[in-house]
């Protein structure tokens, strides 16, 4: 209840211009949404690049226009478009690849938003072998963030008054879920199962399995922020943070077979995406109080027992261990130690 008081009445904030003017964001699933919305704002609030990371280079451009319009930006090397697809590995590597090109070639990279995702209530394998939502949400925001954090950790090296961040969009629905797969010896396996996931929705609901891979994704923010090297002051070099935008009204259920009721809900009570994006604006100018925490309705939060308790902790060690395992064989050189 106390939930829905805060959706509904939580003012929130954008962060003054000075924390976004004249920085490189990379905004991934940036087409539409969130992301957009993000996007817009950060370009408001005078970035100096936006990078769009879109799975259609088309609606990529016409978002591109979209938020140019709005803002009134005229110059035309401030929105980049880039193509990723986070069903494939290898796009992401090419997207990964595209990064180092840029900050090789004199670009540089201050903040990455790991937007993309969705919310899939039907079963999928992708051509790399893995449910859907499992890829696009958890294997693929892992590798794509590992991947990018030494281009962020080189602004810093190269700027050490930067304060470069690293922001994974996660939900509070992890706190409804049953998630009956975490004591399974192989938990990603396990998930990738269709007779596992058919029993799940039974289980669970339709809101089950996004709920689980918002879930990992938290538990990614805080893996990421333990291995991020720190200063001698034992400060962390890129600040990693988890960010819930609060129930929005974006495509995120239309595209999906969503119940109705969820549906309905959302048409009723939801935040819009434009009000709802500004918690990942805010969440990219947080302090080091906010490394490898969540962040809900702007604020640190107690993400809940899923998170907390001892057993989650054994959870999430051994679902980072899983994942590292299964990207190191994606990508041997997928650094994971510094
Ligand atoms: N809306 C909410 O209430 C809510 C609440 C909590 C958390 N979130 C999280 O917020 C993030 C953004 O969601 P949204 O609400 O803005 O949903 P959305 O409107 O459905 O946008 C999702 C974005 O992700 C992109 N995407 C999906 N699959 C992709 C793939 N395989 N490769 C590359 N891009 C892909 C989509 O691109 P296409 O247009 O090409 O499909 C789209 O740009 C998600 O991570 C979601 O879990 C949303």
């Amino acid at each position: 209840m106390s939930g829905l008081y805060r959706l509904l009445f939580t003012k929130l904030q954008l962060p003054s211009p000075s924390a976004i003017q004249g920085k490189t964001i990379l905004i991934t699933g940036a087409n539409t949404g969130l992301g957009r919305e993000a996007a817009r704002h950060a370009l408001a609030l005078d970035a100096s690049t936006v990078i769009l990371g879109v799975r259609s280079l088309s609606k990529g451009e016409e978002a591109k226009i979209n938020i140019e319009s709005s803002t009134g930006c005229t110059d035309q090397g401030k929105v980049l478009v880039w193509s990723i697809d986070l069903e494939s590995f290898s796009s992401l590597q090419a997207f990964a690849a595209q990064a180092l090109r840029y900050v090789e070639d004199g670009g540089r990279l201050d903040i990455v938003i790991m937007n993309a995702g969705i919310a899939s209530v039907e079963y999928n394998v992708t051509p790399d072998g893995w449910e859907r939502g499992l890829q696009v949400n958890v294997l693929s925001t892992a590798l794509l963030s590992l991947k990018l954090l030494p281009l962020l950790l080189r602004t810093k090296e190269l700027e050490p008054s930067s304060r470069p961040h690293l922001t994974i969009l996660t939900s509070d629905i992890h706190k409804l879920i049953t998630f009956p797969e975490r004591t399974e010896k192989a938990i990603l396996t396990s998930l990738t199962n269709e007779e596992q996931w058919k029993s799940s929705q039974r289980l669970g609901g339709a809101t089950e399995r996004y709920g689980v891979t918002k879930l990992m994704d938290l538990f990614i923010a805080i893996e990421l922020a333990r291995l991020v090297p720190r200063d001698d002051l034992g400060n962390p070099l890129v600040i990693v943070n988890a960010v819930a935008p609060g129930f929005c009204k974006s495509d995120l259920l239309t595209r999906e077979k969503a119940p109705w009721v969820l549906k309905l809900v959302q048409a009723l009570i939801a935040r819009t995406v434009e009000e709802g994006s500004k918690t990942l604006l805010h969440a990219v100018d947080q302090g080091i109080e906010t490394h490898g925490r969540w962040l809900d309705n702007q604020v640190v939060a107690d993400p809940g027992s899923m998170v907390t308790s001892p057993e989650a902790v054994i959870v999430r060690e051994k679902v980072w261990r899983e994942i590292v395992t299964i990207l190191r064989d994606v990508d041997a050189e997928v650094r994971t130690e510094y």
